[in-house]
C-alpha cells in the first residue's frame, strides 16, 4: 500500500468538516430526535448518525483501503490496529448540541500505526477550525499558528496559576466517579488544606474542543477518564504540533495510548514546566481511573 498523502487527507477532512458543519448548523432539533445510549447523560441524535453516515461514505469512497472508526458505528470486536485509520466523532459535545449551547464540533482524525497523524476539529457555531498534520504545525482557521500569540511566551508555573478543564462524564457511580470527584475536590481546595488551589476549573462538554483549547493555550491542562479514541485523536495531533503533550490520566505513566481512555493533556510552554505541572497534577489524583 502506498504511503498516505497526508496533505491531501487533511484538505479532504477540512472539506468534510465544513459539510458536517452545515448539517449541524441547519439541524432542527426537537426532543423526539434525542435518544439516550447508556443513560440520560449519554445522548445521541439523528444528526450524529447523519453526519457520521455522510463522513463514512465519503471516506470509504475516496479511501477504500483505510479503516474507518466512528463513534456511532464502532464495533468493539474490531479495536484499533496499526492500519491507517480514520477516527471520527460526528458531533463531539452532543449534550451541548442538544441544549443549543454553542460548543460542539466535528472531530476528524487519521492515525497510522496508532499514532495520531492528521487532525481536523471544527465548531460550526463559532466557525472555528483547528487542524494539523504531524510534523507540519497546528493552525487555527488554517492560517494562525498555534499556540496563540498571547500565550506563546507564558511559562507554566504550577496549578495555582493554571486554568484546567475537567469533565464529569456519564458514569455517575462506582470507583471512577469517586476518583473523579475526590480529585476535583483536591484540585480546587486551598493549599493549606492539602489542595492544589487551581486558578479555575472548567467543564465545557467537548473533549476535542478541550484539547484544542489546550493547544491554543487558552486552557493549560485537560484531564479526563472515560472518553474514547474518537474524542481525542484529532485534537491529539493539533496539541502535539502546538508543542503540548498527552500523558496517562493516572499517575506515573508518561506514555498513553490513543485508545487508553484516560488522558492528561498539557499545553506547550516556553521554558517547559510541563513535567513539573504533570507531576503536581498526578500528586492530586485520588485513586486510580480504571477503564
Ligand atoms: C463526550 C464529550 C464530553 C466528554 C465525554 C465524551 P460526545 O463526547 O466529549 O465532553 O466528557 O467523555 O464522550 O458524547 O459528546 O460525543
Amino acid at each position: 500500500m502506498a504511503a498516505p498523502n497526508l496533505n491531501e487527507i487533511h484538505d479532504f477532512l477540512v472539506s468534510l468538516a465544513y459539510q458536517a458543519g452545515d448539517i449541524i448548523t441547519n439541524a432542527l432539533l426537537d426532543t423526539n430526535d434525542t435518544g439516550s445510549k447508556k443513560n440520560s447523560a449519554d445522548l445521541v441524535t439523528q444528526y450524529d448518525r447523519a453526519v457520521e453516515n455522510m463522513i463514512s461514505s465519503s471516506l470509504k469512497n475516496k479511501y477504500p483501503d483505510y479503516v474507518f472508526h466512528g463513534e456511532e458505528t464502532y464495533d468493539p470486536s474490531h479495536p484499533l490496529t496499526d492500519a491507517p485509520t480514520f477516527i471520527v466523532d460526528p458531533i463531539d459535545g452532543t449534550i451541548n448540541f442538544v441544549h443549543g449551547f454553542p460548543h460542539s464540533c466535528v472531530s476528524l482524525g487519521f492515525a497510522v500505526g496508532q499514532v495520531p497523524t492528521v487532525g481536523v476539529v471544527y465548531n460550526p457555531s463559532t466557525k472555528t477550525l483547528y487542524s494539523a498534520i504531524r510534523g507540519q504545525g497546528a493552525f487555527l482557521n488554517r492560517e494562525t499558528r498555534l499556540p496563540l500569540n498571547h500565550r506563546i511566551s507564558e511559562p507554566l508555573s504550577g496549578l495555582s496559576n493554571a486554568t484546567i478543564s475537567i469533565e464529569w462524564g456519564n458514569e455517575r457511580s462506582g470507583p471512577n466517579w469517586q476518583t473523579k470527584i475526590r480529585t476535583f475536590e483536591r484540585l480546587g481546595q486551598a493549599k493549606e488544606n492539602g489542595g492544589a488551589m487551581v486558578r479555575a476549573m472548567r467543564s465545557l462538554g467537548s473533549a476535542a474542543l478541550n484539547i484544542c483549547a489546550v493547544a491554543a493555550g487558552t486552557l493549560d491542562l485537560y484531564w479526563e477518564g472515560g472518553c474514547w479514541e474518537w474524542d481525542v485523536c484529532a485534537g491529539w495531533v493539533i496539541l502535539t504540533e502546538a508543542g503540548g503533550m498527552i500523558v496517562d490520566g493516572n499517575p506515573g505513566s508518561w506514555k498513553t495510548t490513543l485508545d487508553g481512555r484516560k488522558y492528561l493533556a498539557v499545553r506547550g510552554a516556553p521554558q517547559s514546566g510541563q513535567k513539573e505541572i504533570i507531576e503536581e497534577f498526578w500528586g492530586h489524583v485520588q485513586g486510580k481511573l480504571e477503564y
